[in-house]
C-alpha cells in the first residue's frame, strides 16, 4: 500500500519547526473535532425536529457560521472542501485538490476514515503556512443522515430545495464509505 506521510516533508525542515509541527497537528485535530461535533449536533437536532428540508437551513446558514466561529476562536482558517462541492465557495485550491485526490487514493487502497489526515508546511506568496486536512468519509444511513442530502436517493422535496439554493450542486450520488471531502485548516507561521 502506498503511504503518504508528513515526515517526508518534515525531514527537510529545521528542528524547531518539526517540534512545532506536532503541536500544530494536535491543535488542528482538536479544532477539527470541535467543529465537526458542533455541526453534527446541530444537524441531528434539525433533522429530528423537521427532517431534511428543514435541516438544509442548518447546512446552508449555520455551517459557514460555525466554521467562522471556530476560525475566530482559534486564529486558524477553518473550513470544509470537496472535489465535488455543493457550495462553490467551498471549492478547493490547488494544494487542497491534491490532498483530496490523495485521500481518495488512500481510501481506495483500504485506509480507514480516521487515518485520512495530511499536513504540510507550504510557502505561498512569500509567507509560510501550516496546512492540515482531515478527510470526511460518508457514513452509512443508519449511523448519520448525511446520505439523505448527498446520496443517490434524495427525496423530491429535499432535491427541489437543494436545486433552488445550489444550482451548481455536485455533491450528490455518494455511497457510504466514499470520501465526501475534508476539513481544511491553515495557520500562518
Ligand atoms: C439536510 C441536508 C444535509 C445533510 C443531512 C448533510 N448535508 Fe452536507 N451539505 C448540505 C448543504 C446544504 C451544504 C452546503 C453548505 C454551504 O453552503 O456551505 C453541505 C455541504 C457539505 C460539505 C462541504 C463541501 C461542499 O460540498 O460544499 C461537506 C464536506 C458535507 N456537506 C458533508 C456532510 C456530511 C459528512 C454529512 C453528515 C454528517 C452531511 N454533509 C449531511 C446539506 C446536508
Amino acid at each position: 500500500m502506498k503511504k503518504f506521510v508528513a515526515t517526508v516533508v518534515l525531514s527537510a525542515l529545521p528542528f524547531a519547526v518539526t517540534a512545532d509541527m506536532d503541536e500544530y497537528k494536535a491543535e488542528a485535530g482538536k479544532i477539527t473535532g470541535a467543529f465537526f461535533d458542533e455541526l453534527k449536533g446541530e444537524l441531528v437536532k434539525a433533522m429530528t425536529a423537521g427532517g431534511p428540508v428543514a435541516a438544509i437551513g442548518v447546512c446552508h446558514g449555520l455551517a459557514p457560521a460555525i466554521a467562522m466561529k471556530h476560525s475566530q476562536q482559534s486564529g486558524w482558517d477553518v473550513g470544509r472542501t470537496s472535489l465535488k462541492t455543493r457550495n462553490p465557495g467551498n471549492a478547493p485550491d490547488a494544494w487542497e485538490t491534491q490532498v483530496l485526490q490523495q485521500f481518495a487514493q488512500r481510501r481506495a487502497n483500504g485506509e480507514g476514515p480516521d487515518a485520512l489526515v495530511y499536513s504540510e508546511v507550504v510557502e505561498e506568496g512569500g509567507d509560510r503556512y501550516f496546512r492540515f486536512m482531515k478527510g470526511i468519509v460518508m457514513p452509512p444511513l443508519d449511523k448519520m443522515p448525511c446520505l439523505k442530502c448527498h446520496g443517490e436517493e434524495i427525496d423530491a422535496e429535499t432535491a427541489e430545495r437543494l436545486d433552488a439554493l445550489y444550482p451548481e450542486d455536485q455533491a450528490r450520488g455518494y455511497k457510504a464509505g466514499q470520501v465526501r471531502g475534508a476539513f481544511t485548516l491553515k495557520k500562518k507561521l
